[in-house]
């Protein structure tokens, strides 16, 4: 553009493109002579769709480049948050949206579903682009009938989609960066020891307490010690970092061990001021993740609402596939099993002061 025309009267249809975007519906019913009413409603809320995917696609990709560099800006994790949380706003108005769809019933979807096939919405390569990008890698994917999710793509688009396949998600930038926080050791205080110890102290205390019950019988009373026993195992498991890269290689868990233990430490310590932004980092994406998940439900429930057990236009099972994907297609489960390490603020392992010190806002008056 020259630097003259860059200030020249902008015309809201121009600047909005609104010509192409409002020629952009063509329903096949009408093109075939057989007009069907609700396909409009169909082709507008798929392209809405698609907007909101390229919004999510440009602020995602803005969070992880800041997150590339070996040193994050920490001016960048408060931006990083403020987009994070319009892609949770986007995805809210996405699941809401189906509502809409739902007003068209099956009968008026058959009356156009048969002039759509083979399209599906296994051909949407941005839907597939925000999956990879934040960390739903090949390996990981469930597919139906064996297919690669890439084979409806053109060459252009299976390079890019390689090419995220190939670096790192959102979700591996998040664990290098979670790795090289540096709070888990300070002087002499050992943030897992301590952890640790609380653990201990937390069992025990459980351990007493139904002991000393006289309002449960022996058969609960026993239940309870099993159980306190389960868990005690579980938290020896939890500490042991074999144990936990065996369960990364076997892809029970993504996040490292050391990553694990900095989120947790996150989530323990979010009162100290300088935590509570990437706490609440860390919970934006486990609301994303929520709500992607919400979103898989949903678009399930609603295909079951539509089609029924109908195999999809795509040639999958439909319902059953979508659902299994809900169920698996999680992407920072690990964030949120944090909650199962948890424990009470009353046993958190005090923080040496100057430490805390550090991790809270601190003035010093030069004047002075
Ligand atoms: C009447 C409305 C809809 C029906 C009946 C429907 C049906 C289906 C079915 C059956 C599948 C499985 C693939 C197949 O065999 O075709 C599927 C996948 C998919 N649909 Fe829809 N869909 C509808 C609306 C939408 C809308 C509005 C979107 C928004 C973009 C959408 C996005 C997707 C995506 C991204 C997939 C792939 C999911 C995955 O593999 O994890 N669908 N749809």
């Amino acid at each position: 553009m020259k630097e003259k025309d860059a200030y020249s009267a902008v015309h809201y249809d121009n600047y909005l493109q609104l010509d192409k975007i409002l020629d952009a519906q063509s329903p096949r019913s009408t093109e075939l002579g057989k007009p069907a009413h609700d396909e409009m409603l169909f082709i507008v809320i798929h392209q809405v769709y698609e907007l909101w995917f390229k919004e999510i696609i440009h602020n995602l990709s803005s969070i992880m480049v800041m997150f590339e560099n070996d040193e994050v800006d920490e001016k960048n994790i408060s931006i990083a948050v403020g987009r994070l949380k319009r892609i949770i706003e986007i995805l809210k108005v996405l699941i809401d949206q189906i509502t809409i769809l739902e007003t068209m019933t099956p009968l008026d979807f058959l009356d156009f579903r048969n002039y759509l096939l083979p399209a599906s919405g296994f051909q949407s390569f941005q839907f597939r682009f925000v999956e990879v990008a934040l960390g739903l890698k090949k390996p990981k994917r469930t597919t139906y009938g064996q297919k690669d999710y890439q084979e409806p793509f053109s060459k252009e688009q299976i390079e890019k989609l390689n090419a995220l396949e190939n670096s790192n998600s959102m979700l591996q930038l998040l664990e290098k960066w979670l790795e090289r926080i540096p709070f888990l050791e300070f002087g002499d205080f050992n943030f897992l020891e301590k952890y640790q110890s609380s653990i201990d102290n937390m069992l025990k205390n459980d351990k007493e307490a139904v002991m000393k019950s006289k309002h449960i019988d022996e058969v609960q009373k026993n239940l309870r010690l099993r159980m306190l026993e389960e868990s005690k195992k579980y938290y020896k498991n939890v500490f042991n970092e074999d144990n936990h890269q065996k369960l990364v290689d076997e892809g029970v868990l993504k996040l490292s061990y050391k990553a694990t233990f900095a989120a947790l430490f996150i989530n323990l310590y979010r009162d100290e001021p300088i935590l509570q932004l990437p706490y609440q980092l860390l919970s934006s994406f486990v609301e994303i993740d929520e709500l992607l998940t919400g979103w898989r439900y949903r678009h399930a429930q609603m295909i079951l609402r539509m089609l029924g057990k109908k195999m999809g236009t795509g040639g999958s099972v439909g319902y059953d596939y979508l659902k299994m994907t809900a169920d698996k297609h999680h992407i920072f489960l690990d964030l949120s099993n944090i909650s199962t390490l948890m424990i009470p603020r009353s046993e958190l392992p005090k923080l040496p002061s100057d430490f805390e010190k550090i991790l809270g806002f601190h003035f010093t008056n030069m004047n002075k």
